[in-house]
């Protein structure tokens, strides 16, 4: 599939699964959303990008981190994440957030207008994530730092079932290429070759709960990046990819529920300090 179209189809699968991302991915992403944090250790005052944001998980804790002198922009290529964020950003008072609809691939913002870039659990659905880290290389100040969180180890993630699953009704393009960050030493290559230095690389092993095996199909099919392709599946259908992907997380039932391991890389990097010329 042309990237265009993949970035088109991509945005609506998104746009699909805004309304239940929090419902049952918050609790799940927490662990690495808190280590990224964590590894930022931002100060008051400070200027943060956080790119495919969603619903603004990152960026609002950021936004309390940085306070009123500080500012937090969250970028989505998803207009409902977007709309969510700024939503929950109002509600929570925080003057200090914005948001905006924008692609990871290509920032709108000035060199060096950030001290600290953030991209949580997105950078494994983009074409092409190096030219991401380059792009939050581009917009941090020197000295500035990056920090970035995949999922691990595809043999690590119990529920990783459900793309091959839903790929053999729907051609969704999500799968292909989406553990080879958190394989090896994928992501701290990836910040070496967007020119980071300092690089810094942490995994957690973690554990996905869901009390059923509703929560546990609709936690994927509907909050996921699956949504559209879920949503265009006849009913007969839905039911028999949501009975594989339980068959294929059967292992990891506990009682009436699952609890589905997982695994996260976590990468720091910073920008160097002083600009050196390019070397011939
Ligand atoms: C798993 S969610 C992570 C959201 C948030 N960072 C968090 O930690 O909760 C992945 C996000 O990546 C966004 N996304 C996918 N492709 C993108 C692109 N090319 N540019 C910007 N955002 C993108 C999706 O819209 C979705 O909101």
């Amino acid at each position: 599939m042309q990237p265009r179209l993949q970035k088109k189809f991509r945005r609506y699968d998104w746009d699909r699964a805004a309304e239940y991302y929090q419902k049952y991915w918050q609790k799940q992403l927490k662990p690495a959303q808190d280590k990224i944090l964590q590894m930022a250790n931002l100060r008051p005052g400070e200027r943060v990008l956080d790119l495919a944001c969603g619903t603004g998980l990152v960026t609002l804790q950021a936004a309390a981190s940085v306070g009123r002198r500080g500012r937090t922009v969250g970028t989505d290529i998803s207009e409902m994440m977007v709309q969510k964020a700024a939503h929950l950003a109002e509600q929570a008072g925080y003057t200090q957030a914005s948001f905006l609809r924008m692609d990871a691939e290509k920032i709108c913002f000035n060199d060096a207008a950030f001290d600290v870039a953030f991209c949580a659990l997105g950078l494994m659905y983009l074409a092409d994530p190096l030219q991401a880290l380059r792009e939050m290389r581009r917009v941090l100040r020197p000295g500035g730092r990056a920090v970035a969180a995949v999922w691990g180890q595809r043999s690590k993630c119990g529920w990783a079932e459900v793309f091959p699953i839903v790929d053999a009704r729907i051609k969704t393009d999500v799968s292909p290429l989406f553990f080879q960050l958190g394989t090896g030493d994928g992501l701290a290559l990836h910040f070496h070759m967007g020119g980071f230095e300092e690089i810094e690389s942490t995994r957690i092993a973690t554990r996905l709960f869901y009390p059923s095996a509703e929560a546990a199909c609709a936690a994927v099919f509907q909050g996921g990046p699956v949504a559209l392709a879920h949503a265009n599946l006849d009913e007969p259908a839905r039911s028999q990819v949501c009975k594989a992907y339980l068959e294929s997380i059967e292992s990891f039932r506990e009682g009436d529920g699952y609890r589905i391991p997982g695994e996260f890389v976590i990468v720091k990097g910073r920008k160097a300090r002083q600009i050196r010329p390019a070397s011939n």
